[in-house]
């Protein structure tokens, strides 16, 4: 879209560039619009699940600008000559369950016959003006916290490859189709200054966007990275998948690497593509602090952590220590 020229409108609290999750448009001093779409191909066999999570993800970019779901469309691409009716059905029933579960009305939604699956949701949500949560926001002193640990492209990778099995599909599953809810809500009137969800850019690539946005630095300490069990073992045999390689290809020039080993296996984690993971939150040391307090006192199933900070300078670089 760089070169076809994005429309511009006072009223527009964020569009196309800047890299944001979600457009933003101020209807007036109380109320923001939110709208985001998203799908893809499956990413796991049992299509109820499926649902789940890709209804997870579209949602997920709703919490990351501080906003409130309201209502979603189903995205479907179905063979239907090839394929039993009754896999389209258990997809749209995960995504009516998440739905649901994040009190997201369904009201509709397209179809079309296709070669292979693609399933997801477009959803509108809404936000308070003030409230809203741009990439762009950091600010030299925040602390970033991560509120899902990541690694799920390498253990899909594994799990494709036949080196893990059905314990490591379900845990990665639950984690996929975990709604960002609880932690937007742990972010509500936080102050925090930007947030952003973690998803096909890896950790690194979502870092980059913020830094760039806002015009600031970041330090990323690769050690408190909350990560799934036995996302380290299998990197360090070299199960990576492809769109790791990608994201390290494109964002590595952005990074100074200061970690010991030359070919440390945290070092690609970074860059591993997630599907529906979590929110990365920029705020002061002492909001950093609420929040944190306020997931651990909700029984928040995951890991999370404060894996960095933000620093005035260069713009737009990352050191990874
Ligand atoms: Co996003
Ligand atoms: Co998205």
């Amino acid at each position: 879209m760089a070169d076809l020229g994005a429309p511009t409108d006072p009223r527009l609290l964020a569009g196309i560039g800047g890299g944001e999750d979600a457009g933003v448009y101020r209807f007036n001093d109380e109320t923001a619009l939110i709208q985001t779409v998203d799908f893809f191909t499956p990413i796991v066999d049992d299509p109820y699940l499926f649902g789940r999570i890709a209804a997870a993800n579209a949602l997920s970019d709703v919490y990351a600008m501080g906003g409130k779901p309201l209502l979603a469309m189903n995205l479907v691409a179905f063979p239907s000559k090839k394929l039993d009716l009754a896999i389209l059905k258990e997809i749209l029933r995960g995504g009516l369950d998440t739905l649901n579960e994040a009190g997201a009305l369904l009201v509709g939604g397209h179809s079309i016959e296709d070669d292979e699956i693609k399933y997801g949701l477009s959803l509108t949500g809404t936000v308070h003006p003030n409230q809203v949560l741009l990439n762009s926001g950091a600010q030299p002193g925040d602390q970033l916290l991560l509120t899902k640990p990541i690694g799920t492209g390498i253990l899909a990778t594994a799990i494709k490859g036949g080196l893990a099995g059905d314990d490591t599909e379900k845990m990665i599953g639950r984690v996929m189709a975990y709604l960002n809810r609880q932690a937007a809500q742990a972010l509500a009137g936080s102050g925090a200054h930007a947030c952003t969800d973690i998803t096909g850019f890896g950790l690194i690539g979502h870092l980059y966007e913020m830094a760039a946005a806002s015009g600031v630095a970041i330090e990323l300490r690769a050690a408190a990275v909350p990560l799934l069990p036995e996302v380290l073992h299998f990197a360090a045999m070299g199960i990576i998948p492809e769109g790791a390689h990608n994201n390290r290809c494109h964002y590595r020039r952005f990074v100074n690497c200061a970690l010991p080993g030359e070919n440390d296996p945290l070092e690609i984690v970074m860059y591993d593509p997630q599907t529906s993971g979590g929110l990365l939150i920029a705020a002061a040391p002492k909001d950093i602090a609420a929040i944190a307090a306020r997931l651990s006192v909700g029984k928040y199933p995951f890991d999370f952590g404060i894996i960095g900070e933000v620093l005035p300078a260069p713009p737009g670089r990352i050191s990874m220590v």
